[in-house]
């Protein structure tokens, strides 16, 4: 008894009063093959990730869905067990109940920002850099009948989508502009409530109140006609990632700086404020059901989540398995050209790999689009191209958008002829099969 006693007394403070609500320890998430661009928590308790390698992943499990071409941006789980995700292939996909194949709900003429389902209608809401919002009409988005309604209004790319609980919709902009969407039965015109002037990224909107992070810092909270409510900004930016759990009054606020900041909303106040990345932005944030884990999500390949009462606790994660992030000095320059360009796509080992394009082990003198397992595009399936010295070095002098046109991979020329034989003498050795 007395030993248990010391024991408890030489913990801290915060850990000793927080001790006993504390039922979840430091987790961590492994899987994607690429850095993590959203997160969200479905009405059940699951994780949805998505991630630069072109997959959604599903927690516990994982179970992968892969179905875009391109980096995946946005995912709502609000329906689960069916999901809808949007990437950097503009497009936006519904994964049905059985996750079977998707179906393409819509496809942007730019890369997704966001997407939104409102609880109350089932009506969902997909933004893009195109500009637009597409507005869908549907309470089963697998069934092709849905009506779409597109929303023009705003000037730049639409970062973010949300629904108020009475159904109205709210929009934020690299224009700077907070909106509003009105008009019953007919075409919607928006509406500008805030104009910060700066691009504004992450958008949470409740009953009462709604708060935005903008490229400049700013996280501001105001209410539904735009006046101010409270002020949290802070010098870091830009702000990337906010999720809100009503339960528990919590605002979670990720940034650029790899900081996450915790609001209390009943009070308006800070309660949290740590150095959660060491390396790069925080580019997801989503809260556990009951409010008591927060899962983040940024430049490393891995989901972590932390218990919210031992947040500040911990040491900044991550740094280590991003070695594009070595000092460039100490690498020789081929290695410098592959760290740099390719390797957030592609792996160098036999797999399997779960990163965006198809390892480049054993690459010299394959055929294009045979890696087994991998999904290529048309362009590389069946290809005739045999890769070698002089179709590498062709691929980046002209670039894969003139090489191989249609491909996923995405365009890239490297310009100096000394760099592109550094690339092809490191890729020659590193991709070698014994
Ligand atoms: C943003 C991700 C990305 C980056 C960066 C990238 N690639 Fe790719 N790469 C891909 C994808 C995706 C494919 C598959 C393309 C397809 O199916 O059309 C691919 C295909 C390839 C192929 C053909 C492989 C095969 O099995 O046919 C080669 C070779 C290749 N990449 C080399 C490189 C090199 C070298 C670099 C760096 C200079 C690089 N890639 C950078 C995503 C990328």
């Amino acid at each position: 008894m007395p030993r248990i006693f010391c024991r408890l007394l030489s913990v801290p403070l915060l850990f000793l009063a927080a001790a006993p609500a504390v039922a979840e320890d430091f987790t961590t998430y492994k899987g994607h093959g690429g850095p993590v661009m959203a997160l969200d928590v479905s009405p059940d308790g699951q994780l949805a990730s998505a991630s630069f390698d072109n997959a959604v992943g599903t927690w516990p499990g994982p179970t992968w869905l892969d179905g875009h071409d391109a980096a995946v941006t946005a995912v709502d789980f609000s329906q689960a067990p069916a999901l809808l995700s949007g990437g950097d292939d503009f497009r936006v996909l519904y994964w049905p109940a059985d996750r079977s194949a998707p179906v393409e709900l819509t496809k942007h003429q730019g890369k997704i920002g966001a997407i939104a389902t409102d609880p109350g209608t089932g009506r969902i809401a997909t933004a893009s850099w195109d500009g637009s919002i597409r507005l869908f009409d549907t309470t089963d988005a697998a069934q092709p009948d849905f009506t779409m309604q597109e929303l023009l209004g705003h000037r730049s790319s639409v970062t973010d989508v949300a629904f108020s609980s009475d159904g109205r919709l709210f929009s934020t902009s690299s224009d700077g502009t907070l909106r509003v969407w009105e008009g019953s039965g007919g075409q919607l015109a928006s509406r500008i409530l805030v104009n910060q002037g700066f691009g504004i990224n992450r958008l949470i909107v409740t009953d009462a109140w709604i708060a935005y992070g903008a490229v400049d810092g700013a996280t501001r909270v105001v209410d539904h006609e735009g006046q101010e409510i409270a002020d949290f900004t802070l010098d870091r930016r830009p702000i990337l990632s906010m999720d809100y759990h009503a339960g528990t009054n919590q605002l979670g606020v990720g940034d650029g700086h790899g900081f996450i900041m915790m609001i209390d909303t009943a009070e308006w106040k800070i309660t949290r404020d740590f150095r959660a990345m060491r390396q790069g932005p925080v580019w997801a944030l989503a809260f556990s059901n009951n409010g008591a884990v927060m899962h983040a999500g940024g430049i490393e390949d891995v989901i972590y989540a932390w218990p919210v009462e031992l947040l500040d606790q911990y040491d900044p994660v991550g740094g280590e398995t991003r070695s594009f992030l070595r000092a460039a000095d100490s690498m020789p320059n081929g290695e410098r050209q592959f760290m740099r360009k390719c390797s957030i796509c592609h792996a160098l080992d036999p797999g399997p790999s779960r990163k965006a394009g198809p390892t480049l082990h054993g690459v010299f003198g394959r055929r294009a689009g045979t890696v087994p397992e991998y999904r290529y595009s048309p362009t590389l399936d069946g290809s005739e191209i045999i890769w070698s010295t002089e179709t590498i070095n062709a691929l980046f002098e002209t670039g894969p958008d003139h090489y191989i046109p249609g491909s996923k991979m995405p365009m890239q020329v490297i310009a100096k002829p000394s760099d592109r034989a550094d690339l092809i003498a490191f890729l020659k050795s590193a991709t070698a099969k014994e």
